[in-house]
């Protein structure tokens, strides 16, 4: 609003407030107080500088002419130090919590930060648990303290890595499970969620999810058929959504009443795997219809975090570069000269492993990103950054 404007608008409020005196003493000294308030606005108004548009804005300079924290003053001796919490502003309590005490607070601060990335006492399901990403995921789970279930479409689960896990699982106390399942078939999708909430041990709850299931095919887009175009979609689009809606849906039923304020420990959290494909076009290969299905990935996480977070979910996804697993092998094998203009492109100059993402699921699955919704972890070298 223009300076004459507010000043019009005020000094109309002025002559209000100064009505207003004459009749009532009753609420004389509160209106006393709003005619000096408004008094010292037109003042200042006066005073200062006309506002620049807004385009051109030039910080105003500040009254005191003081810096505005304390830590910076000069002067060693004026030194006050910041408060420790904020005393102005709305306090950094919870909206239901009535209590002070730092449990209620802020119920994750007693916490190590070494437990911060724990999964002890939960159990995490993985789709495309079979082999790749998925199942490297599921050992660092184990490692991590929780009971895994993969669920994939293979008969069975890459034999050396997953006897490593379940060699682990047994001398830890832990469990690692196998379910086949194909994530596009809704009955089974919800059947096997449905079977695996049903079955669980109440004392290592089911507090994560993460979708790893997913296809490439390699087509340019002109001979790309439509049954290969909607098996993508239906793979790594449709089917990481209907296993997300059937956690949720089983989540909810198990935990009806969270406090989402207080609960933050009880809260689940799920993790998609998208795909720096899904921020880009990759030079190389043509794949429309894999980038357009993990760019709804990474869009779904979005809505979805919109619809649950609130409810006790966090949904966020993860989007990887190029990994070595069997899924680029197949393309390195068609296309040898891939992995040139890949390493180009990296500015790590190399491609990854999968264990490079157990960090990165460990924190999105844990209380260590507790405060992380609806958002994209890109971790790919570098890729998208140039
Ligand atoms: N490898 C990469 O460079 C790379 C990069 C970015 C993202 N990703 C994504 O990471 C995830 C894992 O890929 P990966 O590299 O480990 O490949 P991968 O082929 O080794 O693993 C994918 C797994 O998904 C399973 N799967 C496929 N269709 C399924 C279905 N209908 N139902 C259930 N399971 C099914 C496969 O059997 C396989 O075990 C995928 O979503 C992929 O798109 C991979």
């Amino acid at each position: 609003m223009p300076v004459s404007r507010m000043l019009n608008n005020l000094q109309f409020q002025m002559r209000f407030a100064r009505k207003a005196l004459r009749p009532s003493t009753a609420s004389l000294c509160i209106q006393h107080q709003k005619y000096r308030c408004l008094s010292t606005s037109i003042q200042r108004l006066k005073e200062e500088p006309k506002a620049a548009h807004p385009t051109k804005h030039e910080s105003r300079p500040i009254r005191s002419g003081e810096p505005v924290a304390e830590h910076v003053k000069e002067d060693e001796s004026k030194r006050a130090g910041l408060p420790e919490e904020p005393m102005e502003g709305p306090p950094p309590l919870f909206s239901s919590s009535t209590s002070h005490d730092s449990e209620t607070t802020a119920p994750l601060a007693p916490l190590p930060a070494q437990e911060l990335f724990s999964l002890k006492d939960r159990t995490i399901l993985i789709t495309g648990g079979g082999r790749g990403l998925g199942l490297t995921i599921a050992h660092a789970c184990l490692e991590s303290g929780a009971n895994v279930r993969c669920m994939d479409l293979l008969p069975e689960p890459s034999q050396k890595q997953w006897l490593k896990s379940k060699l682990y699982a047994n001398k830890n106390d832990l469990e690692i499970t196998y379910h086949y399942l194909d994530v596009t078939n809704k009955i089974q999708v919800e059947k096997v969620f449905k079977h695996l909430f049903e079955i669980n041990d109440e004392k290592k709850p089911i507090k994560g999810l993460f979708t790893s299931a997913g296809i490439q095919i390699m087509m340019p887009a002109l001979e790309f058929s439509i049954e290969k175009f909607r098996k993508v979609i239906d793979v790594d689009l449709t089917g990481t959504f209907l296993c997300t809606q059937s956690f949720a849906k089983n989540f909810f039923k198990k935990n009806p009443n969270l406090n989402v304020d207080n609960d933050l420990k009880k809260q689940a959290s799920i993790v998609m795997t998208g795909s720096m494909s899904g921020h880009i076009a990759n030079l190389g290969i043509e794949c429309v219809a894999y980038n357009a299905s993990k760019a709804g990935v990474n869009q779904l996480s979005k809505n979805l975090a919109l619809e649950w977070s609130k409810k006790g979910i966090r949904v966020n996804s993860l989007s990887p570069g190029y990994i070595r697993t069997a899924l680029t092998a197949a393309q390195l094998n068609e296309k040898p000269e891939l992995n040139e203009i890949w390493l180009q492109g990296s500015l790590l100059g190399r491609l990854s492993t999968p264990d490079e993402f157990r960090g990165p699921v460990l924190y999105l699955l844990s209380e260590a990103s507790s405060f992380m919704t609806g958002a994209d972890l890109l971790v790919d070298g570098g890729h998208c950054a140039t």
